[in-house]
């Protein structure tokens, strides 16, 4: 088997867990990193180069493909180039925090004909998996609604992460756009939208600028609608994503982990993630005092929770695999050529739309 050579760019909480991961895997080397900030620790544990100028990098003859892993609006440079130079790509979300930027970075990879996969972790939970497929074998009928929550509290920081920094993460929107998307890969695009929120409890210097209530409410072709709630000013922590159908429902439950599946033959029961061991874990962790009121973010140096390493550990098997030639499975194709990740930000800039000019926007007006 050919030796796929690897670059991470970025190398803080989630760049250098993938390059530990991907470095683990069948046929595939970490062969350079690029970060200003971290690269020469991550690079020395790994054992590859470091580069400090992204031609040289993609210019390399042992680098193949990329893990972009640097913050969301830093994303967009790298994986042009990475095109430019037909290196493939996978890219953590949000890929963009704006249409024409995603746009962009899809015609680039487009035009030059490298894979640009995005960093959607759900499509790789056991239970998104499962979930899809009882979807498509009918068992739970026509779905017509999904409701999804993903909120918290946020104590006054220390020191403000980018990731609370509208201009850098694009806020909860954009940064957790995981459960849009997922509710998209379910639903398929939605028509018009509508967002009201904004920073009701968090302001001042122990805070970012993002805001941190959002209530959404998505309406798709034939009267079937969708109602999302983000944010960091629950005390009430939640996390779940609710598929309502016309025989029965899926719950994906993400703080009291584990998946329920409700119809005329009753409730049945199953895991979120791979085991069982996984699940409770994240369900301690939820209700412990290791995150900071269900709002959880990294930083480099932090190691993600096993969980998530599992699923990280799942997403790099998969873009290994195609970069060895394995064919993409259909439902996955547009998480493979960026339009899954683009569409979701085409729906983010659509609501945020919305909130500026206090009205229901198409979604065709973005694009
Ligand atoms: N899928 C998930 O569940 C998940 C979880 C965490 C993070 N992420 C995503 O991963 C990405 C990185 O997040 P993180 O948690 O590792 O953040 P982080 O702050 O821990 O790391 C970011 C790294 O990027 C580096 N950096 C800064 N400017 C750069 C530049 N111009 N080029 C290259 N590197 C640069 C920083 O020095 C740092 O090492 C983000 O897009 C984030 O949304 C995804």
């Amino acid at each position: 088997m050919k030796n796929i050579g690897y670059a991470v760019v970025g190398t803080g909480y989630f760049g250098a867990e993938l390059g530990r991961i991907m470095k683990e895997q069948e046929g595939a080397a970490i062969t350079a990193v690029y970060d200003p900030e971290n690269a020469e620790v991550i690079a020395e544990e790994l054992g590859c180069d470091v580069e400090t100028d992204l031609d040289t990098l993609f210019s390399r003859e042992d680098v193949d493909a990329v893990i972009v892993a640097s913050p969301n609006y830093l994303h967009k440079e790298p994986v042009v180039k990475a095109a430019e130079h037909g290196v493939h790509v996978f890219c953590e979300k949000p890929i963009a925090l704006s249409y024409a930027d995603c746009d962009e970075m899809v015609k680039a990879c487009e035009k030059h004909g490298v894979t640009f996969m995005a960093g959607h972790v759900m499509n790789f939970f056991r239970g998104v998996r499962h979930a899809k497929k009882l979807i498509n074998e009918g068992v739970i009928g026509d779905v017509l609604y999904c409701h999804s929550a993903r909120n918290g509290w946020e104590e006054p920081q220390e020191s403000i992460s980018w990731k609370k920094i509208r201009a850098k993460s694009g806020g909860h929107l954009y940064h957790h756009i995981h459960e849009l998307d997922c509710i998209q890969f379910i639903m398929g695009e939605p028509e018009s939208v509508i967002m009201m929120g904004g920073n009701v409890a968090h302001r001042g210097e122990q805070f970012g600028d993002e805001d941190d209530m959002l209530f959404i409410s998505l309406e798709f072709p034939n009267r079937k609608f969708a109602v999302l709630e983000y944010g960091s000013a629950f005390h009430w922590p939640e996390h779940y994503v609710l598929i309502q159908g016309t025989k029965g429902a899926i719950r994906l439950d993400m703080a009291n982990v584990g998946m329920t599946v409700k119809t005329e033959a009753g409730e049945e029961h199953y895991l979120v993630h791979e085991t069982k061991e996984e699940d409770d874990d994240r369900t301690r962790i939820y209700h412990g005092t290791e995150m900071d009121g269900a709002i959880m973010y990294g930083k480099p140096g932090k190691k993600p929770p096993m969980w998530l390493h599992s699923i990280m550990k799942n997403e790099m098997r998969y873009f290994n695999e195609i970069m060895h030639g394995a064919a993409v499975d259909e439902e996955f194709k547009p998480l493979l050529n960026g339009s899954a990740a683009r569409a979701a930000i085409a729906t983010a800039d659509a609501l945020t739309l919305s909130v500026k000019e206090n009205r229901k926007v198409k979604v065709a007006e973005i694009k």
